[in-house]
């Protein structure tokens, strides 16, 4: 009920404004969120990279005209070029959203989406990372994958996510366990109805086993995208019941959940951070507070200045 009434709210323009806008909250938001702008996002990659991978991802999503849609391709191109310049395309990719490249605008959006995610794929293949499409809501499942399946015509190191919690997607991890393929599992967080999605926890948990087991069992190279002990475990086990190595997948976690386990595990194995930042957090910051309700009452206390 709460996660949903928290995921209802994240596409409220009237919350979203005032939230983005206020000083206030930038303290809890900065938890999550590596700050509004390139440098201070940069900064933090410098650090993570230290003992673990990145993939950074400049906020935004559902975007509404063009123009906010070759903003954020610009965005990238310049985040890309950063990352060049800076020495750190060995260990930073780029993760995406197309409804941020205009894949919701009508008439063509999937087509200029997908445009703009192959300029995005192109910039990155010249300075030598790869570009990872995230995951929507299950209304843009089949416009993304095709997306995907697309850019990787040109690009075969294009990520790809599934959602654990979609019915579907054991049957999209077997189609998308090609050789090399690089794909990110995890659970889902937006809000879906029970005719598409589990909606309990136990079943979600038992669905990102048996994909992960495609995945594992396959030939390409999954990504195990969770911060919960217990699939963490199962899937480092998995890996090594199948002659995985340590570099024939990795783990990966958000900025600002469970750090210290993120650095424990980046000493046993590969752990990717996913870092966002931007003056776009509101939607990617409820969909944080929905996934530990705790979260929400440092959210409300910083909002009204109480602490
Ligand atoms: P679960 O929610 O059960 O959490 C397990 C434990 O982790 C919790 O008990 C708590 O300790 C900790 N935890 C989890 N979330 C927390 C939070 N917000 N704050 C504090 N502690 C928290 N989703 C999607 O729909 N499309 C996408 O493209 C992506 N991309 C993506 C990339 C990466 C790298 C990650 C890690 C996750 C995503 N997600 C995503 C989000 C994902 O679907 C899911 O909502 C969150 O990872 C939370 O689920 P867990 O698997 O961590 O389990």
């Amino acid at each position: 009920m709460l996660r949903s009434a928290l995921l209802s709210a994240a596409r409220s323009p009237a919350l979203r404004s005032a939230a983005e806008h206020s000083a206030l909250t930038r303290p809890v938001v900065d938890r999550f969120v590596a700050g509004n702008h390139i440098d201070a996002a940069l900064a933090v990659a410098h650090t993570l990279v230290t003992d673990r991978l990145v993939s950074l991802d400049h906020l935004g999503e559902d975007t509404g005209d063009r123009e906010q849609a070759d903003a954020a391709v610009a965005a990238y191109r310049e985040l890309l070029g950063r990352l060049g310049d800076e020495g750190l395309t060995d260990r930073v990719e780029v993760s995406v959203k197309l409804s941020a490249l205009g894949q919701a605008l009508p008439g063509d959006g999937p087509a200029i989406a997908l445009d703009n995610a192959a300029a995005i794929c192109a910039a990155a293949a010249a300075v030598g990372t790869t570009v990872t499409v995230d995951m929507e809501d299950h209304t843009t499942t089949d416009a993304t994958l095709d997306a995907v399946r697309a850019l990787r015509v040109d690009h075969p190191g294009t990520g790809a996510v599934l959602q654990a919690y979609l019915r579907r997607t054991e049957g999209d991890c077997a189609e998308l366990a090609g050789p090399g393929s690089r794909v990110r599992l995890c659970k889902g967080a937006y809000d879906e109805p029970a005719s598409v999605a589990f909606r309990n926890r136990a079943d979600v948990d038992r669905s990102y086993r048996r994909c992960l087991r495609v995945l594992m069992a396959g030939p390409g190279y999954p990504m195990v995208a969770t911060h919960d002990p217990d699939l963490i475990t199962h899937a480092t086990e998995l890996a090594a019941s199948l002659g995985r190595g340590p570099l024939d997948y990795e783990l990966q976690m958000l900025y600002g959940v469970r750090p210290r386990a993120q650095r424990e595990l980046a000493h046993a194995g590969q752990l990717r951070v996913y870092l966002p930042y931007g003056s776009a957090w509101f939607p990617y910051f409820m969909r944080r507070l929905g996934e530990r309700p705790a979260n929400l009452v440092v959210f409300l206390r910083s909002f009204t200045g109480r602490h």
